[in-house]
């Protein structure tokens, strides 16, 4: 029922959120014919997944329709993610987002990826984008709302031979699904769980989870950005304790890691299949690309009623990541790991993005 009601009142939100985000904007003074569509196709991209929340893509439009995107080098996770490879994950599922949204409301694309390195102030894409009269598909763009991670465990029933096939073809060559109860699949959910305890209680990765950490309602509400109690799904009177009692600090104490701990071994052992996306090659056009297909695989896992909940751990804590890459794929590089299972009841989208404005600069 919550969730019938939460369908059919989503327009009306998207539609309130939209004419919000794009209209009060200082920022937005050219005179674009195309102003509110891109304000529109830039609120979608931004529903895009990162790690951590933190966001991290800046944008320019000019008058010609050409959106220039860019890696927010301020937004880096130093710890986890020091050479920015999980950032530029990020920056790619808001890209491929942004396709999407530009498609859906009749847009051709043309996106040229630029191989930039985390400190250079250079741009990641460039988007073209050209009206057409092709019809518009406002059924992508709800596919986009509905999108989201999901850290419930999930059933362990087998992947659907179909359904399978249609997120493998996503992009073979990037893409294993290993499934839960195979040798392998039981090997990376033990090494899940090792490398999340290791990060778990690793100083410098507690003081810059809890940097990102939005506990208040104020802190949610205001910086729209990070991991809210709701969405690591921390609920009921646990959720009402930690909004209202907790600071983000109280996330190194030793019973919350604990009680982390205890969760991912629910998710390990609950859970159909492992995703992996592996790369050839190392350059930020590369992990771009990740992000895309990253974000296109949740998109479809949502339409086939598969949870699907990234657990990048495994690639970020370093003697891990060696092992499991060597075991798993020869000569790549594994750059997401995500496990993936049969849901009863999909939940609704919960964690925040921030306004258009926040982000964009319109020449
Ligand atoms: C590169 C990348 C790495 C991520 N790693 C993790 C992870 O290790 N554990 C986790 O629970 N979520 C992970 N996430 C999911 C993000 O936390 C999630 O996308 C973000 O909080 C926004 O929520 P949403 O996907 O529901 O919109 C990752 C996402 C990305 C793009």
């Amino acid at each position: 029922m919550k969730t019938l009601i939460f369908l059919a009142i989503l327009p009306l939100m998207s539609v309130l959120l939209l004419s919000s985000t794009c209209h009060k904007s200082e920022s937005i003074k050219a005179p674009l014919e195309h102003k509110n569509d891109i304000c529109k196709i830039l609120h979608y991209a931004s529903l895009a997944g990162s790690s951590h929340n933190s966001q991290p893509w800046k944008v320019e439009v000019f008058p010609n329709d050409s959106i220039v995107v860019f890696a927010d080098a301020s937004r880096l996770l130093k710890v986890v993610d020091p050479k920015g490879i999980e950032l530029f994950i990020s920056v790619g599922a808001f890209t491929e987002n942004l396709d999407i949204a530009a498609n859906s409301l009749g847009y051709k694309t043309e996106i040229t990826l630029h191989d930039t390195g985390i400190n250079s102030a250079g741009s990641v894409a460039s988007v073209k984008l050209v009206k057409t009269s092709l019809p518009q598909k406002p059924e992508n763009l709800k596919e986009l709302e509905l999108r989201t991670t999901l850290r419930i465990p999930f059933d362990t029933m087998e992947i659907k031979n179909i359904d399978r096939g249609k997120l493998v073809s996503i992009a073979p060559e990037n893409i294993i699904l290993v499934p839960s109860n195979s040798p392998e699949g039981r090997f990376i959910a033990k090494k899940e769980l090792e490398a999340y305890t290791i990060q778990a209680w690793q100083k410098d990765a507690q003081d810059e989870l809890a940097s990102w950490m939005r506990f208040s309602n104020k802190d949610v509400n205001s910086k729209r950005d990070g991991l809210t109690p709701a969405g690591i799904g921390i609920k009921g009177i646990g959720g009402f304790v930690v909004r209202n009692f907790m600071k983000p600090e109280d996330s190194k104490k030793e019973s919350f890691v604990k009680s982390g701990v205890e969760k991912t071994q629910k998710q390990v052992e609950n859970c159909g299949g492992w995703i992996i996306i592996s790369t050839e090659k190392e350059d930020a056009s590369e992990w771009i690309n990740v992000g895309r297909i990253y974000e296109r695989i949740n998109i479809q896992c949502r339409s086939l009623n598969l949870g699907f909940h990234p657990m990048n751990q495994i690639i970020e804590v370093q003697p891990i990541y060696q092992e499991v890459n060597d075991k798993m794929v020869s000569g790549r590089k594994i750059r997401f790991v995500a496990r993936i299972g049969y849901v009863n009841e999909y939940p609704a989208p919960v964690s925040k993005r921030r306004p258009v404005e926040s982000f964009t600069i319109f020449r």
